[in-house]
This record gives structure tokens, C-alpha cells and sequence, in this order.
């Protein structure tokens, strides 16, 4: 499944994706719902200001005295009085409103952070568990931004949109409490106006869809080239390929310039429209508002507090306006999300899994057919029956299928035709871990994890003992390496440390392999040529691994091969040829005997 070729097909089925989120949502329903309560005063508050306008105008302005009956009392309040009054009370209102925006503010990023985690934690849960070739299909940068960009876009805006929505919606209707208030009559024209100005949205959230998507597949492919750029740093300074990175590090930023740009054409226009509408609306009450005055049928106060809910209205609404171009972004990217929680890996467990304990008899390969891509076999009806504690040596051409053929026994892949077996049991009946617990697994390029040496080491058997540990490192020849290192087995390598040979990293994946002490042994020895002490180092290292197990070693070199049992000899995805070194170079115009003279025969001389 490519994951840049995504339609986020269900965005605009907003019940599905809000009925999936809601887990998510669920646990932390009762604060939302807190910072929701908060959120109806703090709209509220904003109509308080604007009706204050109206007895600071009758009263101050107009020196009025404000008369009332309260209990039983009456009051009078001066028209001096009043002229304090309505400051202060406005100055405590706004306080009150800055608390409230702080709990609500603190509620909605506690929340919308809890959710995002939660999302996040998941999908990072599904990513680890995905078959390789779904990481063979995907860039680094579409993953990233598929998993760690989108669910934050869509998780934690949905809490704060929840907050802005309440917040606005309630804004909006104490205002329009005010105002009605005021005038019912002027208030309809005005309302009315309003809410025409931002109908158009509706109409452009396919755009906005096709924009998210182009968006997502950009910021991936970015980020693939800065991730290549960091790795690649060698190759790219060799051969002056700065130029080229540049020019598709441009090329990339430009088109996301473009796909905004072009986004803003095609909607840019709406805001515009929205303010000429809103400001029609707003001329008219002014014109009708003075006649109103005139005629005696509203106070002067009263329309200074019309007109100033109505501009402060404009904010809210223009708010719920953005909002809905936001919340469509939200929904893509949520749609986006739960294509991936959909996504299955494909190497799983069968129903009633095996527990692998061990090689009683054999492995056996039976009618083997592989391929990557559909039409293109690798591997093409493959027999070989390998005994405990045999060791296979593989050899063949390059690219002829032999790094495939033992990807094949720790599942990496499915086979497509034929089956694997362990003792007559089929490799899918295991389960993935005991399978694989069962396997050491040296690679053709050696990959640590940032981390110490010993933590990289202990990787094959996190609760080994100490001794064990040492046993390891001895059997793995690293004694020298480390005791060079400035701090020992606790050095720190990869990206925040030094970095080793490739020999010297080869040797730290025995150790790990050693540690591990599984009964199969599959080792993809490296191609590149090693002098001929470090050679022999390496290869003690390989022989003390491979003792007593069962091994499959993609061989390289003649030593190496000389140590195995049997050869299988792999050219263009087929088993050509298997026996031993001397069976094999009886066979006249053989492979083996052909790949022996011209690869392996000069090594016989050098060691
Ligand atoms: N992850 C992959 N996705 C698609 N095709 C692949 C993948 N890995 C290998 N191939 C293709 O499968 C074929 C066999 O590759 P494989 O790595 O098994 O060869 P090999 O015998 O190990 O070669 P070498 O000796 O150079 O390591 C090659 O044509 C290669 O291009
Ligand atoms: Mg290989």
C-alpha cells in the first residue's frame, strides 16, 4: 500500500470519522466538557462590554439618574456614580474573562494533547508491526508525515476546535442577545446578513481535500530529501550532488507554494465577499438604525450598543468562518489517519500459533516461489532440505535472489507459491515471535541503534548476564575494539556517538547474534573485501557463531564456503547446484566451478 497515492476517501464522512475518534476522545470526556462550560461564559462576556455602552450613553452621557426597585428598596444611582461604576465593572469583567480564558486555554491544550498522545501511541504501535514491505514501499518522509504530522493536525485540532467553536458560538448569541435587546427589527437585518456572508464555505472543501493530500505528499517527500541528504552526505559530497538535492529541495517547496497559492485562488475569494456582504448588512442597520433615533423609537444608547455588537459580532463569525476551512483540513487529515488504522500488517500470526522451541530434525524448502512485484519472480520453485546443525553456504550472481531466500525463513516476506518448513511444520503455524526468537540473524550492512555499544550488543538477549555478555564480546573477537574506545562498551554510537568500521560493526552484529544463542543462524556475510588479518578475525568470529546450529551463510569468500557442510548454488533465482566443494567443482562447465575460478580461486592464493 503506497501511502503518498492516498484519497483520505472517507473525509467527508464526518459521523464515521467522529465515531472513530471517539474512543479517543471518551476518557478525557469530562474535562472536555469542563473547559466546554468555561467556554459558554467566556463567548458570553464578550455581549457585556457592548451592553454596557448602553447605560454609560443614557445614563452618564445623557445625566440621567437610574432609578429601580430592588426588595422593597429603591435605589437611585447617580449619573456621577454611574460614571465609575460602568468602568470598573467593565475592567472586572474583562479580568474575569482573562481567568476563564486561562482554564479554558489550559483545558483544551491538556486535552487535545492527551488525545493526540493517545492517537499517536497506537499508530506508532501499528508502524512497528508492519511488514517490511510496506517500509520497502514508503519513503521515510510520507511515514512521517502520515503518522506523526496528521494525527496531530487532526486529533489536537479537534479539541480546540471544539473550544473555538463553543467559544464563538456563544459570543455570537450573547451578542445577539445584546442586540435584540436593542432593536428586535435591526437585529434580524443584521443576523441575517451575517450568517448569508460565510454559506459559501460549503462549496470548497473538495479544494481543500485535494490541497491536504498535495500537501502531505510534498512535506513527506521533503522531508525524504533531508533525511537522504543526512545519509547520503558522502555520496552526495563525492559526487557533487549538492546541485541536485537543492534543485529538488526547491522544486518540492515551490509546489507547495503553488498548491497553497492555487488553494488560495479558488477560496481566497470568499473572504472578500464575506467583508463587502457583512458591510452591506452593516450600512443598512446604520441607515434604518438613524431612523429608528428619529423617530423616537430607540435610544441613542441603545443604538451605540447595537452598533458595537454588531462589530464585535464580526469576529466570531468571521471566526466560525475560518473554523469550517480548518475543520475540513482536520477531517482530511483524520480521514488520513484511520486509513491507516485500517491498514493491516501483512506477516501476522496464524489463528492458533506454534510455539517454535528449537531444530529437532530439519528446514526444508519445498517448491519456493517469491516475488516482490507481480510478473517478476526471484525466486522460482526452490527445493533444498537443510539437517540440524548443518551449514548451507549460498552462493550465486548478484542480484540472483540469496539475501530473498533468507528473508524468506524469519518471515520477512511470504513465500507466494510453496511453503517453508520446520520439522515438517510450516513456518506460518509458528508464531511470528518464537519464530524469529529462534533466529540469529546477521545482515549484509549492519545497522546499530544510536545507544552504547553494550546496549547494541544486548539487543539479542536484553536480560543476558554479564558473563554472558563477555562470553559474547570474546567469541565475537570485539575484546580489542572496545578496550581502544575512549569509554569502553558504554561508548555511545550512532547518531549521538562515534562511528565504527564496517568490519568492526560487523563484528558488534556477531556478538549481538552470539548473545542471542538461537538454534538457527542465518548470516548474510558483507562483500566488501577485508584485509586478510581482520579476515581471519571475522571469520573466527563467524565459526564460533556458527557451531552447533543450524546455518544458512551467504558466503563471499572461499574460507568461508570451505567451512560449510553443503553449497547451494543460487543463479537467477534457482537452486542450480548443491553438494560439497568437491562435488561441486567436479561438475564439468559448472556454475560453482565457473564462480570458483573466477572469485574465489585468487582468494586460495592470499590466504
Ligand atoms: N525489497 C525489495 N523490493 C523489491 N525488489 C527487491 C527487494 N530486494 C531485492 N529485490 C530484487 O530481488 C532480486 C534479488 O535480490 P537479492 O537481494 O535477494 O539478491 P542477492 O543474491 O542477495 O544479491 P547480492 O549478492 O548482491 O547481495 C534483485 O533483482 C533485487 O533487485
Ligand atoms: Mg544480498
Amino acid at each position: 500500500m503506497k501511502l503518498s497515492a492516498t484519497t483520505a476517501q472517507n473525509s467527508f464522512k464526518y459521523s464515521w470519522l467522529l465515531s472513530r475518534i471517539w474512543p479517543y476522545i471518551k476518557p478525557y470526556w469530562f474535562r472536555i466538557l469542563l473547559g466546554f462550560l468555561v467556554a459558554i461564559p467566556l463567548g458570553l462576556l464578550d455581549g457585556v462590554t457592548a451592553f454596557a455602552l448602553k447605560p454609560y450613553m443614557d445614563y452618564v452621557v445623557g445625566g440621567k439618574a437610574l432609578e429601580f426597585e430592588l426588595l422593597g428598596h429603591s435605589f437611585c444611582i447617580s449619573s456621577v456614580k454611574m460614571a465609575f461604576i460602568l468602568p470598573i465593572g467593565v475592567v472586572l469583567f474583562a479580568a474575569f474573562q482573562g481567568v476563564l480564558r486561562y482554564l479554558n486555554g489550559y483545558l483544551s491544550t491538556w486535552t487535545s494533547q492527551r488525545i493526540t498522545n493517545d492517537v499517536k501511541f497506537d499508530l506508532f504501535e501499528r508502524l512497528i508491526n508492519m511488514h517490511p514491505q510496506f517500509f520497502d514501499e514508503n519513503s521515510s518522509g510520507i511515514i512521517i508525515s502520515r503518522y506523526m504530522n496528521d494525527p496531530q493536525t487532526a486529533s489536537a485540532g479537534i479539541v480546540d476546535q471544539i473550544k473555538t467553536i463553543t467559544t464563538s458560538i456563544f459570543g455570537a448569541l450573547g451578542l445577539i442577545a445584546v442586540m435584540l435587546y436593542s432593536s428586535w427589527k435591526l437585529a434580524i437585518i443584521g443576523v441575517f446578513v451575517l450568517f448569508i456572508a460565510f454559506l459559501p464555505v460549503a462549496l470548497i472543501r473538495k479544494r481543500i481535500k485535494n490541497a491536504s493530500n498535495k500537501n502531505m505528499v510534498i512535506g513527506g517527500n521533503i522531508t525524504t530529501n533531508i533525511n537522504e541528504t543526512y545519509a547520503g552526505n558522502k555520496v552526495m559530497a563525492a559526487y557533487e550532488l549538492q546541485e541536485r538535492q537543492n534543485k529538488y529541495f526547491r522544486e518540492q517547496t515551490w509546489s507547495a507554494f503553488n498548491v497553497n497559492m492555487s488553494l488560495y485562488k479558488r477560496s481566497g475569494w470568499m473572504s472578500p465577499i464575506m467583508y463587502i456582504i457583512a458591510s452591506l448588512g452593516i450600512a443598512t442597520v446604520l441607515g434604518f438604525g438613524t431612523y429608528l433615533i428619529n423617530t423616537g423609537e430607540m435610544t441613542a444608547g441603545s443604538f451605540a450598543s447595537f452598533v458595537t455588537s454588531l462589530l464585535l459580532l464580526y469576529k466570531p463569525v468571521k471566526t466560525l468562518g475560518n473554523t469550517l476551512t480548518t475543520i475540513q483540513n482536520l477531517f482530511v487529515a483524520l480521514g488520513r489517519v484511520f486509513e491507516l488504522f485500517d491498514l493491516k500488517a501483512e506477516i501476522n500470526d496464524s489463528v492458533n500459533p506454534i510455539n517454535l522451541e528449537g531444530v529437532n530434525s530439519c528446514i526444508e524448502f519445498k517448491n519456493v516461489g517469491f516475488e516482490y512485484a507481480p510478473e517478476q519472480p526471484v525466486l522460482k520453485n526452490l527445493n533444498i532440505r537443510i539437517a540440524k546443525n548443518e551449514a548451507l553456504a549460498i552462493v550465486g550472481n548478484s542480484g540472483g535472489g540469496k539475501s530473498t531466500l533468507v528473508n524468506l525463513i524469519p518471515r520477512f516476506y511470504d513465500v507466494k507459491t510453496g511453503s517453508i518448513t520446520i520439522d515438517g511444520v510450516d513456518i506460518r503455524e509458528f508464531s511470528l515471535k518464537s519464530l524469529r526468537q529462534n533466529i540469529s540473524m546477521v545482515f549484509q550492512d549492519n545497522f546499530l541503534f544510536s545507544g552504547t555499544i553494550e546496549e547494541n550488543i544486548r539487543m539479542g538477549k536484553p536480560n543476558a548476564t554479564d558473563e554472558e555478555l563477555q562470553k559474547a564480546i570474546e567469541a565475537a573477537h570485539l575484546e580489542d575494539v572496545i578496550s581502544e574506545l575512549p569509554d569502553g562498551i558504554n561508548t555511545m554510537l550512532g547518531e549521538r556517538g562515534l562511528t565504527l568500521s564496517g568490519g568492526q560493526r560487523q563484528r558488534v552484529a556477531i556478538a549481538r547474534a552470539m548473545l542471542r544463542n538461537a538454534p538457527i543462524v542465518i548470516l548474510d556475510e558483507a562483500t566488501s573485501a577485508l584485509d586478510n588479518q581482520s579476515e581471519a578475525i571475522v571469520q573466527k568470529a563467524m565459526d564460533n557463531l556458527m557451531k552447533d546450529r543450524t546455518v544458512f551463510i551467504i558466503a563471499h569468500r572461499l574460507s568461508t564456503i570451505k567451512n560449510a557442510d553443503r553449497i547451494a548454488v543460487i543463479n537467477e533465482g534457482e537452486l542450480v547446484e548443491l553438494g560439497t566443494h568437491d562435488e561441486l567443482m567436479n561438475i564439468e562447465n559448472g556454475h560453482y566451478k565457473s564462480l570458483y575460478e573466477m572469485q574465489f580461486k585468487k582468494q586460495e592464493v592470499t590466504v
